[in-house]
């Protein structure tokens, strides 16, 4: 499974890219505004930057559009996609968004379908032409229903059928999320920051380590 930072922080992704374990990274306008930056025109030199950054740092950088109508989301991906070949060009779960989806695989531009809330979407995205679907299953939790049956029943479809389409496992909210994306094999997870620093430690392993430190520092006096 294929691990993704999700964040608009470039020294997050420089962090975790230096443990050797980071396959991509994921942004969206909600990430960049907290950064301090937004995604409108005036400020696209700055996410432009922030997103070459981050190409170098890991092969797959999810950069959303902010259009909304087909014509707009064509033209950010165009635009997006020329910035560098590690650009996925992320686009929301409508039918405009499908159009573009559409697009991008008929020119060899790669797409990451966001906001994806059910299978039929997830369906509809897959056939559009998309290289990465995002269902977002911490919001489906919070809204009450079964975020990770989703991912399971997505990935059900998959074993029937022929897809390219990856499964990314977006709005991760703890680490049990992560275990149960791998048993139900998507084939991306997505996780924020605080999220991601929990996941190499275990009270064990501290306790462990320390008791091989102390008991070695014995051997040596
Ligand atoms: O990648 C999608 C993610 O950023 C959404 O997460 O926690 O806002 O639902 P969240």
């Amino acid at each position: 499974m294929k691990l993704f930072l999700d964040t608009a922080n470039v020294d997050q992704v420089a962090e975790i890219a230096s443990w050797g374990i980071l396959d991509g990274v994921t942004t969206n306008p909600s990430l960049v505004a907290k950064e301090g930056k937004d995604s409108s025109s005036n400020s696209l030199q700055a996410f432009k930057e922030t997103v070459l950054k981050m190409c170098e740092l890991v092969p797959c950088v999810s950069a959303q559009v902010t259009e909304t109508e087909f014509e707009g989301m064509k033209k950010q991906a165009d635009e997006y996609s020329s910035w560098h070949k590690h650009v996925v060009v992320k686009v929301p779960m409508t039918v405009e968004g499908l159009k573009t989806i559409s697009y991008c695989k008929g020119k060899g531009i790669k797409t990451n379908c966001t906001l994806v809330f059910s299978a039929n979407q997830a369906l509809l995205a897959a056939k559009a032409g998309a290289t990465i679907i995002s269902p977002f299953i911490g919001r489906l939790d919070d809204a009450g229903q079964d975020g990770m049956g989703l991912i399971a029943e997505i990935m059900t479809i998959w074993d029937n059928y022929d897809f390219d389409t990856e499964v990314l496992v977006a709005s991760t909210r703890n680490p049990r999320h992560i275990v149960e994306a791998g048993e139900v094999g998507a084939h991306i997870c997505t996780i924020p920051y605080g999220l991601f620093i929990k996941l190499p430690k275990h009270q064990l392993t501290d306790i462990g380590l320390k008791k091989f430190q102390d008991d070695w520092n014995k051997v040596k006096s």
